[in-house]
Formats: structure tokens, C-alpha cells, sequence
């Protein structure tokens, strides 16, 4: 059976995973702050969007304004694709979470990709574990029902693994886990990506060095 690919729009991934991410998946993108978890999903929805794959960015921690703005810097151009209807920017209240809006929007607007940023704001306002568990599940399952391609980005603290929030997160749940890194150690490619998982995929299984600049992130 040959699997559907999409390209990611971040330079240098494709070729990394055998042409992109499998359609209707859901990746989730796991760093910590800075890691350019939010620019890896701007630039997937802006690539869709640009060739004819509309777009829906979902935010539980920016405003609106402030995405727009975080696209326009990085060089990407927001604003004429919102004006077709081809992209999507919403912020959202992590209170009380209902995802059936989300699944709604995405029939009615033909959303192909989707952002959701990020998992761990949900997650705080869950009242336990297993309560957020049963709603990623029932959240995953929608997605891959629908068809959608989704980034989920997580926060994830560097080095120790400890974290809580990592264990409950969407990372069995998913069908990729993208790790990003950040070594501090200077040079122009100071950051790195690990694809901890990708199914039905041959993917690059390195520490791949990565660099953010304009038009967003760059693998090498
Ligand atoms: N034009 C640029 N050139 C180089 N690096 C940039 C540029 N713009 C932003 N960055 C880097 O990207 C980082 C922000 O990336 P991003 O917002 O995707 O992080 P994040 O993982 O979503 O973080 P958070 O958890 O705080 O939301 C900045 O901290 C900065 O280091
Ligand atoms: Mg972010």
C-alpha cells in the first residue's frame, strides 16, 4: 500500500521522511521555550495554504494579532491568505475546551491542515490525568476521522524527560513525535530535531542540526 505524503513546507525535512507527512496524520512537535515549536507550524500551514490546502492555526497561548505578527517577522505573508479564506488564525481559551468547534470549522472552511498550540495549556486546566487522556483520545480520533493533518506542539523542558505533562501528553497518541532541541553552543546551526517517531515511515533517525531564519526553519 503506498502511503499519501504532504510536504512540510520546513526546508530540508521532506527528504528526511520520505517526501512528508503521511496524510491525515498528527504529529506532535515537543521542545521548550523557543524551540520554534510555533514557527514549525506556521510555516506547515502557510506551505498548505499557499498550494491550495487551506489552514487553520488553533492557539490556546497567543493572541491573534500577535501569530500574524510572529508570521510577518519570520518572512512568511499571512495576510493575503487570510483574505482568500485559505488560513485560519484563532485564539482560544484553554477554560473549558470543548473541540467539537474546531472539528465544525474544519468541515465548513475544507481545513486540510490544522495547528493546535499548545497541548500543555489544555492540559493545565484539566482536572486529572486520565481526564485529559480520554480527551486527546477522543480529540486524535476526530482528527484522523476527518482527515485533517494536524501539529500538535507540546512543551517540553530540555534534557531531564521528568516532565509530568510529558507522559500524558500526545505522544503514544500520535502518529509522529518531532523533538527540538536547542544547544546554546553558537554557530548557524545551533539548534537540532530528532524524530522520535514517525509511523509507516523510513525516517532519518539522527539528531538533525537545524537553523530558524527567514521564512522559518531550516534543516540541514
Ligand atoms: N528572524 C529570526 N531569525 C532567527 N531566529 C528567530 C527569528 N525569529 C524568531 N527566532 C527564534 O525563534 C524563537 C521562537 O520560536 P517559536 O515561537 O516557534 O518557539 P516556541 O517553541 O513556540 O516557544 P514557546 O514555547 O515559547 O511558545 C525565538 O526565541 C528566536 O530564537
Ligand atoms: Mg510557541
Amino acid at each position: 500500500m503506498v502511503v499519501e505524503r504532504i510536504k512540510t513546507g520546513i526546508y530540508g525535512l521532506d527528504e528526511k521522511i520520505e517526501g512528508g507527512f503521511e496524510k491525515g496524520s498528527v504529529i506532535t512537535v515537543l521542545g521548550g521555550p523557543g524551540a520554534g515549536k510555533s514557527i514549525i507550524g506556521m510555516q506547515f500551514l502557510h506551505h498548505g495554504a499557499k498550494n491550495g490546502e487551506n489552514g487553520l492555526y488553533y492557539s490556546f497561548e497567543e493572541s491573534r494579532d500577535d501569530i500574524i505578527k510572529d508570521m510577518e517577522v519570520i518572512g512568511l505573508d499571512p495576510k493575503d491568505l487570510i483574505k482568500q479564506n485559505k488560513l485560519s488564525v484563532v485564539s482560544a481559551s484553554p477554560v473549558d475546551f470543548e473541540y467539537l468547534p474546531i472539528i465544525d470549522s474544519i468541515k465548513k472552511d475544507n481545513i486540510k491542515r490544522l495547528v493546535i498550540d499548545s497541548l500543555s495549556t489544555i492540559y493545565m486546566y484539566f482536572e486529572n490525568n486520565s481526564k485529559f487522556r480520554r480527551f486527546l483520545l477522543d480529540l486524535v480520533n476526530s482528527l484522523k476521522e476527518i482527515g485533517v493533518t494536524t501539529i500538535m506542539t507540546d512543551e517540553q523542558s530540555q534534557g531531564t524527560g521528568e516532565n509530568e505533562i510529558m507522559f500524558f501528553s500526545g505522544e503514544y497518541l500520535s502518529d509522529a513525535v518531532i523533538k527540538l532541541y536547542y544547544s546554546g553552543l553558537g554557530g548557524e546551526y545551533d539548534r537540532s530535531m530528532q524524530i522520535i517517531k514517525m509511523r509507516r515511515t523510513n525516517n532519518e533517525r539522527s539528531v538533525i542540526p537545524m537553523k530558524i531564519g527567514q521564512g522559518g526553519v531550516y534543516l540541514r
